[in-house]
């Protein structure tokens, strides 16, 4: 059997997350290269149509970064990303289908550490857990 090694989408808020992960990046911590990372304004711009999209490309996770609470430069962007993932996550039950494929992170630019630390968390989870099967289930 080839091996498996998780692919993640991961959508970055660029004025947080996407920060956080340059200077994770020049700060030369080490994480697996297993995110393609993709630059968004705002959390608030990742429609749950790009996540199921990315699922259904084949992606085994979807990971969306954004700004602390309080700290959006769109003031209320991130609530406004939190409570659409509430409804994208019932969704995703209602259908069955997994909800923790899918990470939503409060990440600031100050946190290569923690972005590091939760690309290779959420890289150990999906190889725990397998390929997705989403793709098979959905095609048409
Ligand atoms: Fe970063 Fe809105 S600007 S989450």
């Amino acid at each position: 059997m080839a091996s498996y090694e998780p692919k993640i989408v991961g959508f970055l808020c660029n004025w947080c997350t996407y920060a956080g992960a340059d200077l994770a990046g020049t700060s030369r911590m080490q994480y697996p290269p297993n995110m393609r990372p993709i630059r968004v304004m705002c959390s608030s711009a990742v429609d749950s149509v790009y996540i199921l999209r990315a699922l259904l490309e084949g992606a085994d996770g979807v990971f969306i970064g954004g700004c602390h609470p309080g700290d959006c430069h769109y003031v209320s962007g991130n609530y406004k990303a939190r409570r659409r993932m509430v409804l994208f996550n019932s969704v995703m039950k209602s259908l069955g289908l997994d909800t923790d494929r899918v990470w939503l992170r409060w990440i600031s630019a100050a946190e290569g550490r923690k972005f590091a630390d939760t690309i290779t968390e959420m890289t150990g989870h999906l190889s725990k857990k397998g390929p997705s099967a989403f793709k098979e289930k959905w095609e048409v």
